[in-house]
Formats: structure tokens, C-alpha cells, sequence
């Protein structure tokens, strides 16, 4: 058989992501394992969206609302946006791709943060972008440097705030600063999946009303605070004139009915959210004084994630924690050999996390 594959899709590294417990405790003939390595709610779902899925079960017969009119309506009102200026997509992951297919052309360039989310870079490259990737500074997104990189050529600039893997946020003003030199014709998406465990007051918050004036999208998903990662919902907050056009290009019920349901009751979940903030806040400053106590330095973060500066091959220190029943994340594939990542999980986990990271790092 012959495939005639183009080179900038020959040339894309995969995106490697965190095994299910399952596969894992297959390989490695575990049981019982802790899994803090693909930035989950460790609380579970929201009772209120299960609820809601268990209502829908006996209508699954039949399409979803192709133009998800509730959850599209309930999001918007959340906002102070109008419907028009709100996509729904099979997780944020999903409106990713549609604003790349959109906007991008082969030869076009997308500008990303180095380290940040993959799923920028792969995207684009995909679509035979030109990926330029300008590192961050001292761990923080360099916004000076990346609209000094923006060219003629320029259709799209990644913003993650806060970032994946770093966990660390861009502040309002160094936002300003960065559209005010900005070119027309260039689109600007603030990525904040993380943005609900951002305790930073001066951390950037877009997704509102003036924003859709201006060539800014922000993306959101129920895949982190409110527990529906399985499920696949996300959702961008954009000028009109651009749902319009991603609107054309999605596929027509690119969000199934259980997620529609699930996630407009899951917006009414307050009092899960809270709890789940609340278990995030407090895991975070466990863990950091736990890690003191160890003599490991890491990384603080304004999300449900940090890292950890393991001193030796990330590599191995995975494995041998996975030997121990805890699933964390190498930061290999991200340019940080010696780094891990872990997520919040609930007390006993993070607890269960810093003993085996103990026994493994004292061999
Ligand atoms: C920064 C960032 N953006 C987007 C996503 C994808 O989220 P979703 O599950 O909504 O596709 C992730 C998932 O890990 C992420 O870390």
C-alpha cells in the first residue's frame, strides 16, 4: 500500500497522554494506584451533572442539539456575552482545531509559548503551519517576546494562562501591553483551561464582554474544575464574525447530548466547584510543605498542577513511582528532563504521592 503523507504531518510528534489506570496497572501488575498525572478532578464527576446524564440515558435515540441552544445560551448568560459569541466543542481540544482549520493556511505561522500545552504546536504543524515557539522567562509566558515574533505571516497566537506545565499566569497588564502592539489580522486564544484555580488577583481573566470586540478568543472546558474530562466539552468565547465561521466548518453535533446535559448542570453545581477549589487550594499547600520537608524544590502554581524538580531522570523516577502505585508525569517531552508533574489528588493521595516519592528518591 502507498500513502502519500506530507512532510509537516510526517514530521509531527505524536501527543503522548497520561495511560488510563487500567492500561497501567495491566503493565506494571498493580493495584489500587493513585493516578495525579493528567491534571483530573480527583473528586470525580459533579453529582448534579451526574444526575443530569442519567436523565438523558433514555433519550440517546436520538442527535443531540446540534446548536447545543442551552448549554450555548446558559454559558453566555455566565458571561455577559451574547449566544453568538459562544462555540461548544468536543472539549476545548476541539475548538483548537476548528479555529486552526479556520484561520491557518500551509506556509501561515502560529505563535506558541515554549513549554506550553502540545496540542498548539501539533495542531498547527498539522495544518502546515510554521510553528514559532518563544520560550517563556524565568517559567513565565514572555508576551513581549512572542508579539516581537508575530510577522506579516502571522494568523494565531497561543496564550495558556495559566500555563500547562508551569502553572504560572500572565498578568492584565502585560496582556495590554502585548494587544496594543499587536497587528490587525492576527488572532489572539487565551487557553484558560485552568483559569477557576487562579488565586493570583492580578492573573488575567478574559472571556468577557469587551473582549469579543476584539480579535480575542478564550477557551474553557468541564474537563478540570468541574470533573467531565471523560465526557469531552469545552467552549471559546469569540467574536461573533468568527463563531460564525467555525460554526460552517464544525461537524454538526460535535457535542453529544449526556455532555450537553451534563454540563449545564454541572454550571449549577456551585457547591461542587467550591469543594473542588477548596480541595485543590489545600492539596497545593500540603504538597509544597510536604515537598520542603523533603528538600525538593518546586514550583508554585495557580492551577491543579505544579512541578517538581526531581534532581534525576524524570524518566526513571516515573517508572519507579509507578512501581510504587502512583502515576505522575515525566516533563521529558516538554524540555524538562528532570522535572515531574503531578495534579492535586484528594489527602490520602497527595499523602501516598510524597511517601513513594520519598522511597524512590532515597534509593
Ligand atoms: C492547557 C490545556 N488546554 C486544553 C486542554 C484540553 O482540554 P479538553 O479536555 O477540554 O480538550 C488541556 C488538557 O489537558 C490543557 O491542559
Amino acid at each position: 500500500m502507498k500513502l502519500t503523507i506530507p512532510d509537516y504531518i510526517q514530521a509531527i510528534e505524536p501527543y503522548v497522554p497520561g495511560k488510563p489506570i487500567e492500561a497501567l496497572e495491566r503493565e506494571y501488575g498493580i493495584q489500587n494506584s493513585v493516578k495525579l498525572a493528567s491534571n483530573e478532578n480527583p473528586l470525580g464527576p459533579s453529582p448534579m451533572a451526574l444526575a443530569a446524564i442519567r436523565n438523558g440515558l433514555t433519550r440517546l435515540h436520538r442527535y443531540p442539539d446540534g446548536a447545543g441552544h442551552l448549554l450555548t445560551h446558559k454559558l453566555a448568560e455566565a458571561c455577559g456575552v451574547a449566544p453568538e459569541n459562544v462555540v461548544i466543542g468536543n472539549g476545548s481540544d476541539d475548538i483548537i482545531a476548528l479555529l486552526v482549520r479556520a484561520l491557518v493556511r500551509p506556509g501561515d505561522q502560529v505563535v506558541v509559548p515554549q513549554p506550553s500545552f502540545l496540542m498548539y504546536t501539533i495542531t498547527a504543524s498539522a495544518a502546515g503551519a510554521v510553528v514559532e515557539s518563544v520560550p517563556l522567562k524565568s517559567m513565565v509566558m514572555d508576551l513581549d517576546a512572542m508579539v516581537g515574533r508575530v510577522t506579516a505571516d502571522t494568523r494565531l497566537v497561543f496564550i495558556c494562562n495559566p500555563n500547562n506545565p508551569t502553572g504560572t499566569v500572565v498578568t492584565q497588564k502585560a496582556f495590554d501591553r502585548f494587544m496594543a502592539r499587536l497587528p490587525d489580522g492576527v488572532v489572539v486564544v487565551v487557553d484558560e483551561a485552568y483559569i477557576e484555580f487562579a488565586r493570583n488577583a492580578d492573573c488575567l481573566k478574559t472571556g468577557r464582554p469587551s473582549d469579543v470586540d476584539r480579535p480575542v478568543v478564550t477557551l474553557r472546558t468541564f474537563s478540570k474544575a468541574y470533573g467531565l474530562a471523560g465526557l469531552r466539552v469545552g467552549y471559546g468565547i469569540m467574536p461573533a464574525m468568527l463563531a460564525e465561521v467555525l460554526h460552517r466548518i464544525r461537524q454538526p453535533f460535535n457535542v453529544n447530548a449526556l455532555a450537553q446535559a451534563a454540563a449545564v448542570a454541572a454550571l449549577d453545581d456551585r457547591a461542587f466547584l467550591h469543594r473542588t477549589l477548596d480541595l485543590v487550594h489545600r492539596g497545593l499547600d500540603a504538597l509544597y510543605a510536604g515537598l520542603e520537608g523533603l528538600g525538593l524544590t518546586y514550583f508554585k502554581s495557580e492551577a491543579n498542577f505544579f512541578l517538581i524538580d526531581v534532581g534525576q531522570p524524570a524518566d526513571i523516577v516515573f517508572e519507579n513511582m509507578l512501581r510504587q502505585g502512583v502515576i505522575v508525569r515525566s516533563m521529558r517531552a516538554y524540555g524538562f528532563p528532570d522535572y515531574i508533574r503531578i495534579n492535586v489528588g484528594l489527602e490520602n493521595e497527595n499523602r501516598r504521592f510524597l511517601e513513594a516519592l520519598e522511597t524512590v528518591l532515597a534509593k
